[in-house]
């Protein structure tokens, strides 16, 4: 071999090294940066899904956290944001999380004086309640019919605020499926079934089928003027003493799933109505933080 031929194969000996070395260096920048922008992609997720299980372990601090709702409250969160975990919790708890009348259940607790109906748990169409008796006339239009405890009790009301010559007169109590099937029929000819939907139960989803539930009025008055009167002062102040609470409030309209009725109250006993009236909460808060 001349030494020209030595000198290039040397030449060409280096030049492989160098380009190898190369090849190398561009693979290592490449799977580095790959890394790089894999992980700064992946960090917000990361971050998400640390922050979720925050939200997650505080949820269940709560005692009325249900584990199999866990998917729901996530979803409910994430579409409420500015939601407290107390009110995730509790509104999905109470259904909100879905529409009106969707994933609804027959209402447990039948003939207990702290049942739930509403328009997620309904009454089939053979329910009646127990016991139900006919309010005195001296404080209800004829043949209004309560389950006797709510009976009694809204009758000792009555009673009282007759003594300051204030007059509250049962004129919707106890109402059939079969009798809100009529009632509901009406509306919806009336105004639609939109709007018949913000102030009437429908049938088997009315609380007027417990038993426990009472329209009043003061006897001179409209009913849907019952918040103009005394005697909606008196009921505000004194009502829960009975046992009665103000069923749907202003506020609690999405809780509910009815317009404000200033005329409809709900018996659910001494204890629970102080509590409501206390802490400003509705029913269905009550039942789903303490009850089911
Ligand atoms: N008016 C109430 C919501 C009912 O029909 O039960
Ligand atoms: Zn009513």
């Amino acid at each position: 071999m001349t030494v020209v031929k030595k000198r290039r194969l040397k030449l060409k000996k280096k030049n492989f090294c160098i380009f190898i070395i190369c090849i190398i260096l561009i693979i290592f920048t490449i799977t580095y940066s790959t890394n790089l922008i894999i992980k700064a992609f992946n960090k917000p997720e990361n971050n998400i899904k640390e922050e979720k299980n925050d939200i997650l372990v505080e949820a269940k601090k709560l005692n009325y956290y249900i584990k199999q709702n866990e998917e729901r409250y996530k979803s409910y969160m994430k579409k409420n944001p500015n939601f407290s975990i107390s009110k995730v919790v509790t509104d999905v708890n109470i259904g909100l999380d879905h529409d009106y009348y969707t994933n609804d259940k027959i209402a447990e607790n039948l003939n207990k004086s702290y049942i739930l109906v509403n328009k997620y748990n309904y009454l089939k169409n053979d329910y009646i309640p127990d016991n139900l008796e006919i309010i005195s006339k001296q404080y209800a239009l004829e043949n209004m019919q309560l389950v006797d405890y709510a009976k009694e009790a809204f009758e000792e009301m009555a009673k009282a605020a007759k003594k300051e010559n204030l007059s509250i007169i049962a004129m919707s109590a106890y109402r059939s499926y079969d009798y809100q099937v009529t009632l509901y029929n009406s509306y919806v000819k009336t105004d639609g079934k939109d709007i018949a939907d913000t102030y009437s139960g429908r049938p088997g989803y009315s609380e007027h089928q417990t038993g426990l539930a009472v329209d009043v009025y003061n006897g001179k008055e409209n009913y849907t003027n019952f918040e103009n009167t005394e005697e909606f002062n008196w009921m505000q102040e004194n009502a829960h003493k009975y046992g009665f609470i103000l069923r749907f409030p202003k506020d609690k309209t999405k809780e509910t799933g009815y317009q404000y009725e200033s005329w409809h109250y709900r018996y659910v006993g001494k204890n629970i109505a102080e509590y409501i009236k206390n802490n400003n909460i509705s029913y269905e808060e009550y039942y789903v933080q303490n009850i089911s």
